[in-house]
């Protein structure tokens, strides 16, 4: 029987894919909006979360709540039993990641690894951490009451994951990362590859701030564009829009 579908379609150059969503906005938002209906007053991390959201610091380097439920759907779905994040910042990612792991119930793990350097004034973000990044997170995961589901680790997350390799991680054991991290092209490539040997043929890696045009940042799309030619087949991936900055997000799932 004859199949309908895109057939006598071409496959269209990313570059001529025009579709990267502008702003939901007229102008640049300037904090997180929560929204109403995750303010669930009988779910503690969730609430902890809206909290978190309310911090100036949060803004704009955090994942939003659009990209951080997307973030949240897969680990419910994927469900891994430990999973990786390069990028802890302020602990917003981790507990959507945290937050999918207790609901799933089976015991998973996210191991976030940050610097837990200062954080400075930059566009969009007129307050500072300089100190104590470590503690507030620790404070805060313990607020969601999701200490028993991260482990954090201090210091250059390529170092930190390839010291744990054979300990706290086995190859293949890692069905879910999350790089977030250094986003210079060699700082990206560093986590990856610190990650791969870890992650399952059927794995997933998520990327963040995809779209250098809105992120400004490259080292992400530097290795979505590098993967195919680096390691022929063995991955496929979608590049997602985000809302309400189309910062990007890439699902790669490893196929080899
Ligand atoms: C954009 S923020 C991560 C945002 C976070 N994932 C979220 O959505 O809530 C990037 C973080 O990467 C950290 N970082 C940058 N270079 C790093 C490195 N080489 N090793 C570990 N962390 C690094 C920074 O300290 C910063 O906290």
């Amino acid at each position: 029987m004859a199949t309908r579908g895109a057939s006598g379609k071409q496959p269209v150059a990313l570059h001529e894919l025009a579709y990267r969503p502008a702003l939901h906005t007229p102008s640049h938002p300037t904090r997180w909006e929560f929204p109403a209906y995750l303010d669930n007053p009988s779910c503690r991390w969730l609430q902890a979360l809206r909290r978190l959201y309310a911090e100036p610091i949060a803004f704009p380097a955090s994942l939003s709540p659009e990209a951080g439920l997307l973030l949240h759907a897969l680990v419910r779905n994927v469900r891994p039993r430990i999973a990786i994040e390069t990028g802890t910042f302020v602990g917003v990612s981790t507990l959507w990641i945290a937050g999918a792991l207790a609901e799933n119930g089976d015991g998973g793990r996210v191991h976030s690894f940050d610097t837990f350097g200062p954080i400075g004034r930059a566009p969009w973000r007129d307050v500072e951490m300089l100190t104590g990044r470590r503690e507030f997170v620790e404070a805060r995961i313990a607020e969601a009451g999701l200490d028993a589901f991260v482990a954090l680790h201090a210091g250059d997350s390529a170092d930190a994951i390839r010291a744990l390799h054979g300990a706290a991680f086995g190859d293949g054991d890692v069905a879910f990362a999350f790089v977030d991290g250094d986003h210079s092209a060699e700082g990206t490539w560093r986590d990856v590859l610190a990650i791969e040997p870890l992650l399952p043929t059927g794995g997933f890696l998520v990327l963040h701030d995809t779209f250098p045009d809105y992120s400004s940042h490259v080292g992400p799309r530097a290795v979505l564009d590098q993967l195919e030619e680096r390691a022929a087949g063995c991955y496929e991936s979608v590049d997602v829009y985000l809302a309400p900055v189309n910062y990007g997000l890439a699902v790669v799932r490893r196929v080899g």
